[in-house]
């Protein structure tokens, strides 16, 4: 008998991994096929959706793409899930290889996943104990010549490159993504609230409709900026969700609530007296941390930063701050000149979105807080 391993983070599972069961299925007669959702991928980041979570997404997608034939010949296996920590595939293989004595087993993967072997754990113990079925996406090579001795057979057809990650970036910023998850997969995301939606849906619920849409024209701004500054756009369209989240609470109460909770903002009594408005950016941070469980210190610290600003502003704070300045759905004088210095560089674009701050309060007459003269200066150390 062949048994077909099939294993990865399917965080979530999308229509790509189906059609790379469904043909390797069919290129392996009489196969069976074992879907192993990874406790957590090793060469991956940690996985957003827990991993019972995964194996019901798993099922769902299982059920709706394949044909009943081809359903009854699919399992989904726990392993990784039951031992509760990261799994390399090698010590999957190994328990496979005890659970079927003399099963032939095969491994199927995206064509980049296997040319990738070297960077494994064990490649020569898992070359030898699998053939691998590779699925050639458009723009890559299945490698002439296989490290390790390994066994590659490409399948028939050729698989467009759908990325679970830009699935998740897609969710988080309200974009469809019907043509990329299984239905019955997108409804239970939806149900469960998962990969951004819970939060989503809470900041619909609590902030008014323009401030709603300033937030996720922030988070797109920010995901689509981070992706040009090499920084992790999902952790950017998370920044941006909750940037503003403190604006639940009333300009009115804003100045208790700050000082109910503790929060320690620079010159608290002045700006409480004067411009209560600016305390929000710690309410937000305060929020984001207790209500919307966040405990990323750089997503809290952006958070925390994006109307005052600090002396100390890294790459990801300059990054909030300038996306904040400056989304589409801004239309200020001096807008467009942010949008300007942000296409030569991150810091070109902070510096301009400080400047026109700045420039904004002086106009209008309003006052100063000491934290923006000191970002102005922070501004200045990085051009
Ligand atoms: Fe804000
Ligand atoms: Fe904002």
């Amino acid at each position: 008998m062949s048994l077909i391993v099939f294993g990865g983070s399917f965080d979530p599972p999308h229509r790509g991994h189906l059609r790379l069961l469904r043909a390797a299925l069919r290129a392996v007669e009489g196969s069976r096929a074992a879907v192993v959702p990874a406790f957590r991928s090793p060469l991956k980041a940690s996985c957003r959706a827990s991993v019972e979570d995964r194996l019901a997404l798993l099922r769902a997608a299982l059920d709706e793409g394949l044909p009943g034939k081809l359903r009854e010949r699919v399992s989904t296996e726990a392993f990784e899930a039951r031992r509760g920590q990261m799994t390399y595939t090698y010590e999957t293989l190994r328990f496979l290889k005890r659970r079927h004595p003399g099963v032939e087993l095969h491994f199927l993967a995206g064509s980049d996943a296997a040319a990738d072997l070297a960077r494994w754990k064990n490649p020569r113990e898992v070359a030898g104990a699998v053939s691998f079925l590779v699925g050639k996406r458009p723009d890559s090579r299945i490698p002439g010549r296989p490290p390790f001795g390994a066994r590659f057979l490409a399948l028939p057809g050729s698989f467009p490159k759908i990325s679970s990650t830009k699935i998740r970036l897609r969710l988080m910023l309200e974009r469809p993504v019907k043509r990329l998850l299984p239905r019955s997969v997108l409804a239970l995301v939806k149900a469960r609230g998962l990969y951004g939606l819970e939060i989503l849906r809470r900041l619909e619920s609590e902030l008014k409709p323009g401030r709603y849409a300033h937030t996720l024209a922030v988070a797109r701004h920010a995901a689509a900026l981070a992706k040009r500054f090499g920084i992790d756009p999902e952790r950017a369209a998370l920044a941006g969700l909750l940037h503003d989240c403190g604006r639940a609470v009333e300009a009115g109460r804003m100045a208790a609530f700050a000082r109910r909770k503790g929060l320690r903002v620079p010159a608290f009594e002045e700006t409480a007296a004067r411009q209560p408005m600016l305390l929000h950016a710690h309410i937000s941070e305060f929020r984001a941390r207790t209500i919307y469980g966040v405990s990323d210190f750089e997503i809290l610290s952006a958070v925390r930063k994006h109307t005052l600003g600090d002396a100390v502003m890294s790459a990801f704070d300059r990054l909030l701050y300038a996306a904040d300045a400056s989304s589409p759905d801004r239309a200020y004088a001096g807008v467009g000149r942010i949008r300007d210095a942000l296409r030569e560089g991150l810091d070109e674009g902070f510096a301009e979105s400080v400047r026109s701050k700045i420039a904004g309060i002086i106009e209008g007459g309003r006052w100063l807080h000491p934290s923006t003269a000191a970002v102005w200066d922070a501004a200045l150390e990085h051009l």
